[in-house]
């Protein structure tokens, strides 16, 4: 099977979240499932300094907005991928400083329905190996808005591949203006309910949800959230109507990057079978990097921590306003990263100035630094309000640090609370709380500190998640299973 992935970010070259995560591990995981892949990337700036050599496969004239542009297809190896990536290159569109979404300044590319549009053609270029590399797809798999025209296009193609869209997070629906929809000289009859019109726009989401042939999205409970006017960003309907090719998929994790017994950006390793003194060590060295004068002084209190971007999503507001009270009432430390909203990164900033002594902050992007969170905090926080998936709370049940989540999404699927009936029949792993607000996640972080005080419960709880196997290799079973699906419309 020949599975051409497209996606606009992909761990180690380019990552803003999960999506970068995955777009590394799930790829990977179907080529050990013997699948012939191509990975086409955009050729980010920061991307392509990360390339040792290219090879040009070719040049194409594509449409932009009112314009055309000369894009070159380049082919790369690379150490961290068993198949060929193909990047797509063209500087006006890509070369350029910052986010792969974001201006520096914070705000989206101003350009990005044209950067994007450009991308998808390509991907439908290569779809009819139009640079006649003697390579046709059986099935184009996209990801999110950024790619959501990828099935529109090859809605247009006589013969197509099959094609797969993968929803990652249905809040960013990828919207823009008539006026871009008419200057990217889109098709006049996708401008319709039916097609990709959207609220007096068009949506680049709505596009891949209604012109793939099978729709997934990253968990079973996220899948049915999102056919609900609560969770459907205005497509709850649409999606409700395509149902019948609507499939929820959990995530994996990527063990060989996080794994406790060899992680390199730890202090020290351990596993199962022996957490201490492994997992104190980088209690000590996570403390340290965060600033603490006297990390040896903290290792005998609780240390919550947390690993986020900081948007409304991830619930941070429900952290940061619990934290004068659990301060007060227990004896808990906090370590918390994340970049994001300039409102919580400024929260953030200031409850570290106030109690130095107990909160201790990181604010900004830092990879090595989010493994070493995982392996020394205690308790790992992650309220957020909706999530598709989520994937620290996996990586923090693997390094033994169970989580606290808001029962949601891929948390719901992933997170088994500690009641006594589940710490009896042994599938506890970490703590659920059922109402997104800040008293329910207090509530329920008092609950997980007594458990904190009394070690055999906590042993069982760490030892359960470390145990559950989040390998990708399931996943990738039950894609595989979709690819060779024939899909009926
Ligand atoms: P989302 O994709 O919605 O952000 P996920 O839990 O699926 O949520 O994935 C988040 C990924 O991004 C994880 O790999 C996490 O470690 C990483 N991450 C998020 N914020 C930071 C940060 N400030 N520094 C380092 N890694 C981060
Ligand atoms: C999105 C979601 C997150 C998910 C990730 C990878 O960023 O917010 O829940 O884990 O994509 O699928």
């Amino acid at each position: 099977m020949k599975l051409l992935f497209v996606a606009s970010e992909a761990y180690p070259l380019v990552k803003t979240g999960g999506l970068g995560d995955v777009a590394y591990s799930l790829p990977l995981a179907l080529h050990e499932e013997n699948v012939d892949v191509r990975l086409l990337l955009p050729g980010y700036r920061t991307l392509l300094h990360k390339l040792e050599s290219v090879r040009i496969l070719g040049w194409l004239e594509l449409q932009g907005m009112n314009r055309t542009h000369t894009v070159r297809l380049l082919e790369s190896e690379h150490a961290d991928f068993p198949f060929p990536l193909w990047i797509m290159d063209c500087p006006a569109l890509f070369d350029r400083p910052g986010n792969p979404y974001l201006q520096p300044e914070g705000y989206d590319w101003a350009d990005n329905a044209e950067r994007f549009s450009v991308f998808a053609r390509l991907a439908m270029e290569l779809a009819r190996d139009a640079l006649q590399l003697g390579w046709t797809p059986d099935v184009v798999h996209a990801h999110d808005w950024q790619t959501g025209l990828v099935p529109a296009f090859l809605d247009t193609l006589p013969q197509r591949p099959k094609r797969v869209f993968t929803i990652h997070n249905l809040a960013y629906g990828g919207h823009f203006s008539h006026a871009d929809f008419v200057g990217l000289h889109l098709p006049g009859y996708w401008w319709s309910a039916e097609g990709m019109e959207f609220y007096g726009g068009f949506s680049m989401l709505k596009a891949g949800i209604v012109y793939a042939d099978a729709v997934t999205t990253v968990s079973p409970t996220y899948a049915k959230e999102i056919c609900t006017p609560s969770f459907g960003y205005g497509m709850d309907g649409l999606l409700q109507s395509r149902n019948y090719k609507l499939h929820g998929i959990l995530n994996g994790i990527e063990t060989h990057v996080w794994n406790p017994a060899n992680d390199p950006n730890l202090a020290a390793p351990y596993s199962h079978q022996q957490i201490e003194p492994g997992k104190r060590l980088n209690k000590a060295a996570l403390l340290q990097r965060l600033g603490s004068a006297n990390p040896q002084d903290h290792l005998a209190y609780p240390l919550l921590g947390m690993v986020s971007r900081l948007v409304e999503q991830k619930g941070v507001d429900l952290v940061i306003n619990a934290i004068p009270d659990l301060l007060r009432q227990t004896d808990a430390r906090f370590a918390l990263i994340g970049a994001g909203h300039g409102y919580f990164e400024q929260r953030l900033r200031e409850l570290a100035a106030h109690y130095p002594e107990r909160v201790f902050v990181f604010v900004g992007y830092d990879e090595q630094l989010a493994h070493l969170l995982e392996a020394g905090a205690d308790l790992f926080l992650m309220p957020s309000r909706f999530e598709p998936c989520g994937l620290n709370q996996m990586y923090s049940l693997h390094y033994g640090t169970p989580p606290v989540v808001f029962h949601t999404g891929g948390l719901a699927d992933t997170v088994v609370d500690a009641t006594q009936a589940n710490l009896d029949n042994g599938t506890a792993n970490g703590f659920v709380f059922y109402e997104p607000t800040t008293n329910a996640l207090k509530g329920t972080l008092l609950r997980a500190l007594e458990y904190f005080a009394h070690p055999t419960i906590w042993q069982a709880l760490q030892m359960t998640g470390m145990q559950q196997d989040f390998g990708w290799k399931n996943s990738a079973t039950q894609y595989l299973a979709l690819y060779n699906k024939g899909e009926t419309q």
